[in-house]
């Protein structure tokens, strides 16, 4: 990463990813998968579970709304198993709010605990009592040289670990980094949300006369209305460029059109609400650049997956083995990971 000017947040709070939770999203991937993980990601956890005995307990960290929890509970409920699963995440989480959202998986959610606010640093499980300990895009987010002190003190002697990772060069990341454009475009380059802003407000100023649109328009809401214009169709051009498409990093499609929307309502909107409607572009703005920023730093190259290597060995754990995942035969997803407590 290069340097960051002082006070620019890379990383998530507890608070952000309760919020990003509260929205009933089961994967952190927002609308991607039709429910759960699919394809190799679900075929990874499959042949993980098949290892386990009838009754093993399951524990997965950084389990958000529990994706991977439940597929271990779809497993065990498909295969006559009788896992004991529980979910651990720092973020709040709410099991009600998962059930309303997804009612068809009532019964594997009834089947997992999922517990909020527990770090997967410190989880207060037991010593020596979890079978397997799971994880996907989620133990690299914490501490992972105390998490894998956590990781083999919970495990049973041969109980097993096994995660995604997030890849520094998986599609995923790609993406992150061309959000991460287009937010730093849009914001530092082009200052559209300043712009715009600054235009609903003279806007709103300008008298009633002949010109455009029935209103006299000043030279100075002229040039700033001509910069946010160009700056509107340099920012459109950027979006619509192939590698961009391709890149299905959306951002740009979100903002450009808000602005633009707002700038039409003006005129006829309480100062009030203008403000509230700036405030959400601008939170929405944020909150995008921060979810990117965080997953770009959580990212792990080849060094960076050694590193954490090296801390489940240094924690007692086996060498553990990492291999590129690759999704529906070509797309790289992330890193597996497994190794086990000797
Ligand atoms: C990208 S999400 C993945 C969630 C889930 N495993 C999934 O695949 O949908 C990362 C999660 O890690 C959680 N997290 C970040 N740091 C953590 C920590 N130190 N302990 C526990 N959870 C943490 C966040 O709250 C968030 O829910």
């Amino acid at each position: 990463m290069g340097q960051k000017p002082a006070g620019v947040r890379e990383r998530l709070d507890a608070e952000e990813w309760s919020r990003f939770w509260e929205r009933g999203t089961l994967t952190t991937f927002e609308g991607h998968f039709s429910e759960n993980y699919d394809a190799e990601i679900r075929d990874f956890w499959w042949s993980q579970f098949e290892r386990l005995g009838p009754d093993a307990a399951v524990v997965d960290l950084a389990t958000g709304n529990g994706a991977v929890a439940l597929l271990a509970a779809r497993f065990a409920r498909e295969n006559d198993r009788v896992f004991s699963i529980t979910g651990v995440d720092s973020a709040a989480i709410d099991p009600a709010r998962i059930r309303a959202a997804w009612p068809a998986l009532a019964p594997d959610i009834d089947a997992i605990a999922l517990r909020g606010g527990v770090p997967l640093e410190a989880t207060g499980l037991a010593d020596g009592s979890v079978d397997l300990v799971t994880s996907q895009y989620g133990f690299e987010y914490g501490d992972t040289a105390a998490g894998s002190r956590e990781i083999a003190r919970i495990l049973r002697p041969g109980g097993r670990v096994a995660m995604i990772v997030h890849h520094a060069d998986s599609a995923i990341l790609s993406q992150a980094r061309e959000g991460l454009r287009q937010v730093s475009m849009c914001v530092a380059e082009e200052r559209f949300l300043r712009l715009g802003r600054r235009m609903t407000k003279l806007f709103r100023g300008l008298k009633p006369g002949p010109q455009r649109g029935g209103l006299n328009w000043t030279p100075g809401a002229v040039k700033v209305r001509e910069e946010l214009m160009a700056a509107a169709a340099r920012l459109e051009r950027h979006a619509r460029r192939p590698e961009v498409l391709q890149e299905d990093a959306g951002f740009l499609e979100f903002v450009v059109p808000a602005v633009l929307r707002l700038l039409e309502q003006a005129r006829g909107s309480s100062p009030a609400n203008l403000e509230r409607a700036w405030g959400e572009i601008e939170g929405e703005a944020e909150a995008y650049r921060l979810r990117m920023s965080d997953l770009v730093s959580a990212a792990r190259d080849e060094a960076g997956m050694a590193q954490v290597q090296a801390e489940m060995e240094a924690a007692g754990l086996a060498p553990p083995a990492a291999a590129p995942l690759r999704y529906r035969g070509e797309t790289l997803l992330g890193w597996t990971l497994v190794t086990h407590r000797p």
